[in-house]
């Protein structure tokens, strides 16, 4: 059983703050004893948040690696594409260099960008941090209930992801397995909306957030909204 590690703070901009912190210590972490830093970034609105904080750090952007855990199917500058997000309130304003950020180029079609995904990610060992968020069915990333997650030693870094219940509905994502390869894992969960699939987590339900499972563990960040009853 992967050690889920649950630290539940006062707020939306606690967690953010908390996490900042954490992503700030993972770069300097990586940075100091391998040259580089791979993150894998969250996709949704959650993150909106610590992103728009990332700017501020004192580090050294050069050796950052951007990895997106999953990517809608939408035009190179569509809002909805969780790489937009990112880039708006921070990316644009860093000096990462270009090819360090790996977009996942869902603008050539599904099958294209699975397969430009996984040539990019050959070679690349294990993350240093994964940011995920969790959906209020309990998806994390673009995998979601009732779909293949992409679990086991077999399974393919890439999935081509069709029919999600989440609009738009053709993804692409990570798998679980490779978003399991990585150093360290953070959730960030925030609002009421969250607190059913949090409860249904800790409670052994077989989610997709709990098919994670990095031999690290993974880190729970929620706001009191979301974390209900944890004490
Ligand atoms: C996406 C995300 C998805 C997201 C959760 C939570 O593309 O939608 O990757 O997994 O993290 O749905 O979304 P919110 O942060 O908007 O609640």
């Amino acid at each position: 059983m992967t050690p889920t590690r649950w630290h539940v703070l006062p707020d939306a901009p606690a967690v953010a703050a908390e996490a900042r912190r954490r992503v700030e210590e993972a770069a300097r972490r990586a940075i100091g004893e391998r040259g580089a830093f791979h993150i894998v970034l969250a996709g949704g609105t959650t993150p909106r948040l610590l992103y728009s904080l990332l700017p501020q750090l004192a580090t050294d952007w050069s050796r950052w690696h951007v990895w997106f855990g999953d990517e809608r199917v939408a035009a190179a500058n569509d809002p909805e594409r969780n790489s937009v997000m990112a880039q708006t309130v921070w990316l644009d304003r860093v000096p990462i260099p270009a090819a360090q950020v790996h977009l996942i180029p869902t603008e050539r079609g599904l099958a294209a960008a699975v397969e430009a995904y996984r040539q990019a990610l050959a070679g690349v060992g294990d993350f240093d941090l994964v940011l995920l968020g969790l959906g209020e069915d309990g998806h994390t990333a673009s995998l979601f209930p009732g779909h293949d997650w992409g679990v086991g030693p077999t399974a393919p870094d890439v999935l081509a992801i069709e029919n999600a219940p989440k609009p738009p509905p053709q993804r692409v994502s990570l798998s679980a397995a490779r978003l399991s390869r990585a150093r360290s894992v953070l959730f960030l969960v925030t609002g009421a909306g969250k607190r059913e699939a949090v409860a249904r987590w800790r409670g052994g339900g077989m989610l997709p957030a709990a098919a994670i499972t990095p031999a690290c563990g993974v880190d729970v960040l929620l706001d009191a909204e979301s974390a209900g009853d944890i004490v």
